[in-house]
């Protein structure tokens, strides 16, 4: 069986040059203020990309990169000062903070319009409820590819695994949205397995390796492996063991340049919403 690849990249360019022509057109630049606390390596990597993908679409990214040691009043200051900064249309607040800090301290210091990632409550309860949001940027970026590849999502059995609030759980309600009928699994659903063979949509967001075997997943069923993993070989690998599925399911996202390249597209896109809302 040829497996369709439901290429992250490809949906990424188009996306991108569509967010880059509107703000051409309307000669609205957007601001995004990209605040990376610490120096964890990978976030240093993702939040680096975010900024590239910003200066190449038009969008202007204000860096506020902290140090380790920065203190809560420090980081409170700084994103309330940004949240009642009219020239600021969005903040971005990369996770996960230093131990010393905690998220739910700070993330709601970032009002919903300038929520860009879709975490803040009444972003999720939008969502929830059906009506017009900024939507987290994974779940929404995964339901792009869907679209940009033609695969038909309503009157389907979409299964998710995972039940985060960043993925799990909006991707649960961008699915509902458009007419599948949802399973959520979880750690502790009980046989995963039979969940897994059902699905005719399965969205894999576990952020774990070698949970899900191949051997469950139906030859017709649409795959999307949301997890990244670094091997010690350096090479970067899924939530699925992906050599396994291709050739044998009907479509898959690739990992790398499936589902990553889109949670930065989302981000421009939310920015660039957020932006021509704010200057109504
Ligand atoms: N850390 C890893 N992914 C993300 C993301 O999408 N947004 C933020 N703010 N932090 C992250």
């Amino acid at each position: 069986m040829e497996t369709l690849i439901l290429s992250g990249n490809e949906t990424s360019k188009k996306i991108r040059a569509e967010i880059a022509g509107r703000i051409k057109e309307t000669g609205i630049v957007p601001s995004l203020a990209v605040v990376l606390v610490g120096s964890d390596p990978a976030s240093a990597v993702y939040v680096r990309n975010k900024e590239k993908a910003c200066e190449k679409t038009g969008i202007r990214a204000i860096n506020h990169h902290l140090p380790d040691d920065t203190d809560a009043a420090t980081l409170r200051n700084l994103l309330m000062g940004l949240d009642s900064d009219p020239s600021v249309d969005g903040i971005l607040l990369q996770l996960p903070l230093p131990a010393h800090l905690d998220e739910k301290d700070f993330l709601p210091l970032i009002s919903a319009e300038k929520d860009v990632d879709g975490f803040h409550p009444i972003n999720q309860g939008k969502l929830l409820t059906g009506e017009d949001a900024l939507f987290s940027c994974t779940p929404n970026g995964v339901i792009q590819i869907l679209k940009h590849f033609g695969v038909e999502i309503s009157g389907k059995h979409a299964v998710v695994l995972g039940r985060s609030n960043i993925v799990g759980k909006p991707m649960m309600s961008l699915l509902l949205r458009e007419n599948a009928t949802v399973t959520v699994c979880h750690s502790k659903t009980a046989d995963l397995e039979k969940h897994v063979a059902t699905a005719d949509i399965l969205i894999v967001a576990l952020g774990k390796r070698g949970i899900v075997k191949s051997s469950w997943i139906r030859p017709e069923t649409v795959v999307v492996d949301v997890g990244i993993h670094r091997l010690d070989d350096g090479s970067v690998a899924g939530d699925l063991e992906q050599s396994e599925l291709m050739g044998r399911v009907k479509a898959l996202t690739p990992v790398p340049g499936g589902v990553g390249p889109m949670t930065i597209t989302m981000l421009l896109h939310n920015t660039l919403k957020a932006a021509e809302k704010n200057r109504q």
